[in-house]
């Protein structure tokens, strides 16, 4: 395992500062996001989106890394990505599928030939990648074997990234959507982060090689009752205290849903808490795009202006992950 390697772009991509622009909505993700802007999801639309976003002037200021998916890379956007002084990577599980005799379950795939594509995307130049699994909440959710079994993925992506000199993004992302209170969507997190790094110890993942990538604990997106910033703040640092090893070096959030608002002013009340073990930044898709997409509205005459709106809003996600906002 190249451990220098791996130890050095886990720093670089949460160095303070900075985060990771998640670009790596899948095919029909990335169809839904144009559908709001009643654009064709076309290969020559997904790609022109994608370069403005990776050519905005100065965006690496607030952008380490940028995730990408298998058609983009093959685009030969890595190339752009590292040109304007970002790390590419890809994600490489290939989507949560519903869980056979568990309904509202679903489990992860993507490991079958995953050693071989990993050498593919080495050459494409990617240096880190993303693996994400789902927690669903319900009555009498998450299922023990369910969690289980994703969190076994996750082991399995992590160590073979690793011995391919990949730095692994493990993702496990439970729900923000529904009706529940912050306290179920805690404890739904905490057991959902337990299982995952028991996992990721028996399978041998080297800890400050890697990051993970999780949600913040917060109230569900369609609850009247919405717990405020520095409650979100709280549960959060509540459960990665317990669970989450020091020798992690950052904890990336995504978005999941929330507004590009919501989620800076929740990363800016983290980080006011003063200094943590690991460091709280971001790896946002939907918060950090959302705002630009609508300006862009696929027409090239309004490509400056979402640029425009892509910065700022990027300068401001950055601000929050140091706690300056
Ligand atoms: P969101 O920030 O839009 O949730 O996307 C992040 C991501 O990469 C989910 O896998």
């Amino acid at each position: 395992m190249q451990i220098a390697k791996l130890v050095k772009v886990a720093r670089q991509l949460c160095q303070p500062g900075k985060g990771i622009l998640a670009a790596d909505e899948s095919s029909g993700t990335i169809a839904k996001r144009f559908k709001q802007i009643n654009l064709p999801s076309t290969e020559s639309n997904r790609k022109s989106w994608r370069e403005l976003l990776f050519t905005t002037r100065g965006i690496s200021q607030f952008i380490s890394g940028v995730i990408l998916y298998d058609e983009t890379i093959r685009q030969g956007l890595g190339q752009v990505i590292k040109k304007n002084g970002m790390i590419p990577g890809i994600k490489v599980d290939t989507g949560a599928k519903p869980m056979a005799g568990f309904p509202g379950e679903t489990v992860t795939e993507g490991l079958d030939g995953l050693r071989e594509r990993l050498a593919e995307y080495v050459k494409l130049g990617a240096q880190f990648t993303k693996w994400r699994a789902v927690t669903n909440l319900g009555k009498g959710l998450p299922t023990k074997p369910v969690l289980e079994a994703n969190a076994q993925a996750l082991a399995r992506f992590a160590v073979l990234s690793q011995e391919a000199g990949l730095v692994p993004i493990v993702e496990p992302e439970t729900l923000m959507e529904g009706q529940h209170d912050i306290q179920t969507h805690a404890r739904a997190t905490k057991k959902t982060l337990i299982t995952v790094f028991d996992q990721l110890k028996q399978f041998r993942v080297y800890l400050p090689g890697m990051l993970l990538k999780t949600n913040l604990v917060a109230s569900g997106l369609a609850a009247t009752k919405q717990a405020d910033s520095s409650a979100v703040a709280k549960a959060t640092l509540a459960v990665f205290k317990a669970v989450v090893p020091q020798t992690v070096p950052g904890i990336m959030f995504l978005s999941g849903g929330m507004s590009p608002e919501a989620s800076t002013v929740n990363l800016d009340a983290i980080n006011k808490v003063g200094r943590q073990p690991w460091q709280l930044s971001f790896s946002y898709g939907r918060a950090l795009q959302g705002e630009a997409l609508e300006i862009w509205n696929g027409q090239s005459k309004n490509k400056p202006a979402a640029q425009q709106a892509f910065y700022q809003r990027a300068q401001k996600i950055a601000w929050a992950r140091q706690g300056r906002l």
